[in-house]
């Protein structure tokens, strides 16, 4: 994350179990070329200790408000004029509050009530007190003073229950970060991504799949964060390397991609769905290796048929803006012009894949960018031209 390099981060540390992950986040900013200070509340040094928040950040935690020594060397007001940004993970439901109300009672709220850089907060609480009218009150006035959240996810809490309010991952809240520094057409977007092609089991050792190499998405991907895009793949089974900083979730069949792309997909702005994702999966699997002797003379099998990632998506897509492909033989633009309206998309990219110099596992490329108004074919190029044409209509016209 080449964004974050010489920049001056101030982390404050709140009190909560997430405190711990605190100092993963200083790791990720540190190999990053980041400058980080370490703010830590009084409960925040309950839960892991300034000692270890020095060693890892290099410089002398800030935790006083009142202390003359530690106001001397760098008080309030300079630390809030030394950050680029502030951010605060684990923010607690106290610190929530407390920020919400304006207070200035204690270093934290001193430093954010003087900052006018630009201030994220990663929220860490018991699901209930989430959920509790009180916190999603103070949280939203945060938001209405410019305070910038990241999560909380869902998940399993350390206390034992389920559901919102689980601090978001290091990586997740550092790359947010990262993307309020950068530049071009996407910067600070999200956007999904999925790619190559999915496995549909018969038996422990078969499958049926296509020939998708997931070199398009792949390709895509790069020029969505080179674009200032905060990208993840959701990718079927390919050879490729994962591109540097983009988040990578590998799956295996149409039913794994359509639960992973449904997880997340309320996070992005952007859901590029470039897989090829089978249509069809055989009824029934096999746990037992299908034996050529028992099938041989009248061996057949039935299919049913997956669901549709992009259609799903598509019913409740709010903000989103929708990007599918078209692999066509025939017809290429009628067929895909019935896909746009079907899918609901915002952006169709059709291609004929009956052309083996194009498309399916090769480095070219040729397609039609076609949207309710617009119809624009880009002529034989490079898939990693290519891509960066259709990124850079994307920024455009969407
Ligand atoms: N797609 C999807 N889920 C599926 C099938 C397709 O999300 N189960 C997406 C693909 O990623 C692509 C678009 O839908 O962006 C069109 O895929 P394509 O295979 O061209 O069309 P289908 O809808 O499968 O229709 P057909 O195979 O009949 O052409």
């Amino acid at each position: 994350m080449k964004q974050l390099a010489n920049k001056h981060i101030l982390l404050c540390v709140t009190g909560g179990i997430a405190a711990y992950k605190a100092a993963e986040i200083i790791r990720l900013f540190k190999t990053a070329g980041s400058n980080v200070r370490v703010l830590m509340t009084k409960a925040a040094q309950e839960f892991i200790t300034p000692l270890t928040m020095q060693a890892l950040s290099g410089n002398q935690v800030h935790a006083d408000l009142l202390d003359t020594e530690a106001e001397a060397a760098m008080g309030h007001i300079e630390l809030a004029k030394w950050s680029d940004v502030i951010l605060i993970a684990p923010c607690s439901a106290n610190s929530i509050s407390r920020l919400a109300a304006g207070k200035g009672d204690d270093l934290m709220t001193a430093v954010c009530l003087a900052a006018e850089s630009k201030t994220f907060f990663a929220p860490a609480m018991n699901q209930a007190m989430w959920a509790d009218s009180r916190t999603q009150k103070n949280y939203q006035i945060l938001i209405k003073n410019n305070f910038i959240p990241i999560g909380p996810n869902s998940g399993e809490q350390a206390c034992g229950d389920e559901g919102y309010g689980r601090m978001s991952e290091p990586q997740e809240i550092v790359s947010e970060v990262a993307t309020n520094f950068s530049e071009g057409l996407l910067a600070g977007k999200k956007i999904l991504i999925t790619a190559g092609p999915t496995r549909e089991k018969i038996d422990p050792v078969r499958y049926i799949s296509n020939r998708s190499s997931g070199k398009m998405g792949f390709s895509i991907a790069e020029a969505a964060r080179d674009e200032g895009g905060l990208v993840s793949l959701i990718s079927g089974p390919v050879s490729l390397k994962t591109p540097d900083e983009i988040e990578r979730i590998d799956v295996e069949s149409a039913d794994e991609m359509f639960k992973e792309v449904n997880k997340v997909i309320n996070n992005f702005d952007f859901f590029i769905s470039t897989a090829a994702v089978a249509d069809f999966k055989p009824e029934k699997f096999e746990n037992q290796k299908i034996k050529k002797d028992k099938k041989a003379d009248n061996l057949s099998m039935e299919f049913i048929e997956n669901k549709d990632i992009l259609k799903s998506i598509s019913k409740n897509k709010g903000d989103l803006k929708i990007i599918g492909f078209a692999a066509e033989t025939q017809d290429i633009k009628e067929n895909a012009k019935k896909k746009l309206n079907e899918k609901s998309l915002d952006l169709i990219i059709a291609n004929d894949v009956s052309d083996s110099s194009i498309g399916f596992d090769s480095d070219e490329n040729e397609v039609y960018l076609i949207t309710e108004k617009i119809e624009k074919k880009i002529e034989k190029i490079s898939k990693k031209k290519l891509s960066r044409s259709i990124i850079e209509f994307i920024a455009k016209y969407l």
